[in-house]
């Protein structure tokens, strides 16, 4: 009787010094994603998250951002955020799904969003959100969509008219619709990942690659192309995703607070993306050295759109007639 009492008191005081050190223990989200710099839209709303969790939910749950590539490249990220363990948060492309989901293909039709508000009433829209949803069985949750921008392409020679990409191999995303939309040019691509674009212009590897304003200031692509030329052909735009075996181990209350502020700063961050994209934009005007940025007429711009959008019907069937009807929609 008096071995059983002890063990008994054994295992409550072994359950309460449990209890206390959980409590005690902070969550900890590490967030990895692959830009940088400080007037990166994607750098500044990881940051920002990190900062005001930290703050405001001191003790209980600290983010850790893992920016620039440093702890993962995209392709690895999805399959650790699927484990759950040495990553729990990322804010990857759209265009870096492929292995997930090819529901996020529509993201990448060229010419589909006139501008990024176009972007923004379709995320929010019910088929934006459904999308957002998609990835659950695979084991990944979509928090929320984050902007970065409309996409520009440089080259090691002048793009005015789109015979001039003919020839060019184009480092792309992980995405089949990049793959065609360059291939509609009579150019070549080839995916890889975003920490190497810069090495693979310098040397030749790659002739060519397509980005955002903010991209081609903070990893100084402009500085080995000719030129940029001004295309707003389509759209680089963020899932922030958790874990789900991660997500869902969390207590209810701590997941709510991290999705209160999540969509604080969602809310705050994409109204500032465009803005944010000009000012890397006026940043690679005022560099005397590498200052090329070409303008289009709108009868050049027309001749781009004809030559890609060809690819909308390639992809047609799998995406969805109407998801893209609605996305067109959301123009207006
Ligand atoms: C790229 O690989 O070009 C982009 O997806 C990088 C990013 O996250 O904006």
């Amino acid at each position: 009787m008096r071995i059983v009492k002890t063990a008994v008191a054994a295992a409550v005081a072994f359950s309460l010094m449990g209890a206390v050190s959980a409590q005690a223990e902070e969550i900890v989200i590490k967030f990895s994603h692959v830009t940088g710099g400080s007037t990166h839209p994607k750098a500044v709303a990881a940051n920002e998250f990190a900062k005001r969790v930290n703050e405001q939910m001191k003790g209980k749950v600290r983010v850790e951002v893992f920016g620039a590539g440093s702890l993962f490249n995209d392709d690895d990220l999805l399959i650790e955020l699927i484990k759950g363990k040495s990553v729990q948060m990322g804010s990857p492309s759209l265009s870096k799904f492929e292995s997930i989901t090819k529901k996020f293909r529509i993201f990448d039709l060229p010419f589909l969003f006139d501008d990024i508000n176009a972007v923004n009433r379709f995320q929010k829209s019910e088929h934006g959100q459904t999308l957002l949803r998609s990835m659950e069985k695979k084991g990944i949750l979509g928090l929320t969509f984050w902007h970065n921008g409309m996409k520009q392409m440089s080259a090691n020679k002048p793009l005015v008219m789109p015979s001039d990409a003919k020839g060019l191999k184009f480092r792309v995303q992980q995405s089949d619709v990049l793959v065609a939309q360059m291939e509609a040019l009579g150019a070549s691509a080839q995916k890889m990942a975003f920490k190497e674009v810069y090495g693979a212009l310098q040397t030749g590897v790659v002739d060519a690659q397509e980005n955002t304003w903010s991209n081609i200031y903070s990893k100084k692509f402009y500085q080995v192309q000719d030129g940029v030329t001004e295309t707003n052909h389509g759209i680089i735009d963020y899932a922030v995703i958790v874990s789900k075996r991660f997500w869902s181990g969390l207590p209810a209350d701590i997941r709510t607070e991290l999705e209160t502020i999540l969509t604080q700063v969602t809310d705050e961050r994409n109204k500032l993306s465009y803005e944010l994209n000009q000012a890397n934009k006026a940043k690679i005007m005022a560099d005397q050295n590498h200052n090329v940025v070409r303008q289009l007429t709108a009868e050049q711009r027309a001749a781009w759109k004809a030559a890609m959008k060809p690819v909308w019907a390639k992809f047609e069937d799998q995406i969805g007639k109407d998801l893209i009807a609605a996305a067109v929609a959301s123009n207006n």
